[in-house]
């Protein structure tokens, strides 16, 4: 039986990725900070599949508690690593406050990285292994208004396109899932959910970009980019000025 970490699994895309692979009959590593929804969830996936799942609460914005994880994961073989625990924060860069934008950038940066690189070896040990990070269709764009949010998911985006390329031929392969907007608690957790991008739009659900990200992450594709439009707002930053693209994003994004 192989085993799968995902983080954030409490909701969105995360919670529907979990599904999946409970349904493809993975052991489960659930982690996120909402212990009481994690524990329900693993109810029903194991009731439906007959599968293990453990659930692990913690804060992975906080790097001591993302090393307590490690450590309590030390004797486990991940097959599978889902690096999906993110969140953005909508709003002008100075109002933002350092402590949000602070955590926003460990936990959508360094803890990705950090679970990357402690999993890593061991399926490189075994000649296999699938990571997928999930980034955005944000990592293409500067994005005004959310601006370290998009440089967070950029950063994800061109980390796991390199060491996907460094992989080759190992047996592990990494996907970046580049979403659009999505309809999940990310727009009340980020405040985005106001922006004129999203506002009375109807948006895929969790569920479609779960079940498109696991296609891509099973092929091994290096770069899932969910939808056509977000594929062409994905090569815009290509075809026209990058101050131009800039402007057009700030202005998409504001209230
Ligand atoms: N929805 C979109 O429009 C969209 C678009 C592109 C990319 N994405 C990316 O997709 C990923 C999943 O987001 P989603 O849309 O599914 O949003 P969501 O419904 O808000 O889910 C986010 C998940 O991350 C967990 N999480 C947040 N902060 C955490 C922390 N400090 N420690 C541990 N877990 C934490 C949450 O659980 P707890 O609250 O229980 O901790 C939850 O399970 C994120 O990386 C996001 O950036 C989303």
């Amino acid at each position: 039986m192989k085993t799968t970490l995902i983080t954030g699994a409490s909701s969105g895309i995360g919670f529907e990725l979990a599904h999946i692979l409970a349904d493809e009959k993975s052991d489960l590593i659930l982690v996120a900070r909402n212990k009481e929804k994690l524990l329900d969830l693993a109810e029903n996936l194991k009731l439906k599949n007959a599968i293990n799942v453990r659930v692990i609460a913690k804060d992975l914005s906080q790097l001591s508690e993302v090393k307590e994880l490690v450590e309590e994961l030390k004797n486990e073989h991940i097959h599978c690593l889902i690096n999906n625990a993110g969140f953005g924060y909508f709003g002008p860069f100075n109002e933002c406050q350092w402590k949000t934008t602070e955590d926003m950038m460990e936990l959508n940066m360094t803890t990705l990285t950090y679970l990357t690189h402690c999993f890593l070896p061991k399926m490189l040990e075994n000649s296999g292994g699938k990571i997928l990070n999930v980034a955005s269709v944000a990592g293409f764009l500067p994005g005004p208004n959310m601006a370290v949010y998009y440089a967070t998911k950029a950063y994800v985006l061109h980390f796991s396109e390199a060491i996907a390329q460094e992989l080759k031929g190992t047996g592990v392969t990494v996907t970046a899932l580049c979403p659009g907007p999505t309809e999940s608690q990310f727009m009340d957790v980020s405040g985005m959910g106001e922006s004129k991008l999203v506002k009375g739009r109807k948006l895929p659900t969790s569920k479609e970009v779960a079940e498109y990200g696991y296609k891509a992450m099973m092929r091994g594709q290096h770069v899932a980019i969910h939808g056509w439009g977000n594929y062409m707002l994905s090569v815009l930053p290509r075809l026209f000025p990058r101050r131009l693209i800039t402007m057009v994003v700030g202005i998409i994004q504001q209230k």
